[in-house]
């Protein structure tokens, strides 16, 4: 009798060629290995050496940069995707498409198990675990690291035993790239007054002391070219990336948050997030009315907030997505930013949108604004305040008579 068939999320990493031979040996399943190439710049057919040779039964390598871009990073684009204001969501992202190509996978293999490699700490156990309920509830579900709540060193000990090739990177930090960017973790870096080495970098240079610029230009809310040269958006990215990198510009570094209440201390680079969500805002800044980034901030940070904690499939974060693309159809127009030394500024903006009126703005002859008119607007606009200021002072001068009195 053929054993039952497991579908594992593999990327090659120690946690998920540990993970191979736990369903081998411990769970008696045949194991189909699935890579999504979301950008992880790797050497896949390496990779699935590594799988087959970790005893995999089939290897399946799925090219998803295309749909990773433009399904998902482009909408956290028009959201101005960041959690907690500082992480611009790579993982969060691409967990659900890297969950949904393995479903895929194991509903035509016929596998009852889906498998991956994310321990018990962390969100993307949430990411993945709730994609799979909500595409497909009939897969179970096993998470070798999580379930038996196994330690990095334990796992190392284990893949030596088990011949297991184990990079030196893996030794040092635990990695996830995509194409908008790249978390490091664990380690010296989990020292949080410890500053990462410029060595846990690969994008992000120091050894540039120069100036430079780079030019963005959007179409309603999608960057369409870069430095005046159109790209499709895989190739746009990752030109942003070495772009933007190359002046030092894209860590991150922040105590953040998980949706399972732990703080941890995170360490990024992702210099095209960087700088791509920052021409955007302020390109929203110039063409949306104050009421309308009022709002959109709020909305911003709820799809932010769903992303982060793993729920894409929940119907809010495409009704808020609507909301969003509808903003989007005047966000069109050019972003200058200058890069230097690790830091980045917006220094010019235009758009055939723009609310921005000179002849409103300016402060020299050809001003198109009576100023005549604000008299009265401030006196209306602060009515309320002042009068609440006076009756605040009458209040607290009674309270202080009472304290007084009670002495
Ligand atoms: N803290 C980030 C997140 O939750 C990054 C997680 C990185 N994952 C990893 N397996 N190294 O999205």
């Amino acid at each position: 009798m053929s054993s039952d068939k497991a579908v594992l999320a593999y990327s090659g990493g120690l946690d998920t060629s540990v993970c191979i031979k736990y369903l081998q040996k411990l769970y008696k399943l045949d194991v189909i290995t699935v890579t999504v190439d979301c950008g992880q710049n790797e050497d896949f057919k390496q990779i699935e050496k590594k799988a087959k040779v970790s005893g995999a039964v089939k290897h399946f390598y799925i090219d998803a940069k295309k749909e990773f871009a433009t399904e998902y990073v482009i909408l956290s684009i028009k959201a101005n995707g960041m959690y907690q204001n500082k992480y611009p969501l790579a993982t969060a992202l691409v967990r659900p498409l890297i969950a949904t190509k393995v479903i895929e996978v194991a509903n035509r293999e016929g596998a009852s198990v889906i498998s991956h490699g994310c321990t018990g700490k962390g969100n993307d156990q949430i990411r993945f675990d709730i994609t799979i309920r909500a595409l497909n509830p009939k897969l179970k579900i096993i998470a070798p690291i999580r379930d038996m709540n196994l330690t990095r060193d334990a796992e190392i000990k284990f893949a030596k035993k088990q011949n297991i090739p184990i990079s030196t990177q893996a030794m040092k930090y635990s990695i996830d790239l995509n194409i908008w960017g790249r978390a490091i973790e664990g380690g010296s870096i989990e020292n949080a007054y410890f500053e990462p080495p410029e060595e846990a970098f690969q994008f992000v240079k120091f050894n540039n002391e120069e100036a430079g610029y780079i030019e963005l230009e959007f179409e309603k809310g999608i960057p369409v070219s870069a430095d005046n040269k159109r790209m499709n958006i895989v190739e746009l990215i990752q030109y942003v990336n070495n772009k933007v990198g190359a002046f030092g510009v894209g860590i991150i570094d922040h105590i953040e948050d998980r949706v399972i209440g732990i703080k941890s201390r995170e360490v990024y680079e992702a210099p095209a997030a960087v700088a791509i969500i920052e021409a955007h805002k302020d390109l929203e800044k110039m063409v949306l009315t104050k009421h309308e980034l009022q709002f959109k901030q709020i909305v911003d940070e709820q799809w932010s907030w769903l992303v982060y904690s793993g729920l894409w499939y929940e119907p809010l974060r495409t009704d808020l997505d609507r909301f969003i693309a509808e903003t989007q159809n005047r966000v069109s127009g050019r972003v200058k930013l200058k890069i230097q030394k690790g830091s980045l500024r917006v220094v010019g903006r235009e758009s055939k949108y723009s609310l921005y009126k000179n002849d409103l703005a300016t402060y020299n002859i050809g001003s198109t604004f009576d100023q005549r008119l604000a008299k009265g607007f401030s006196e209306l606009w602060g009515l309320q305040s002042i009068i609440a200021n006076s009756t605040i002072k009458e209040v607290n001068a009674s309270v202080e008579k009472g304290r007084k009195n009670r002495q």
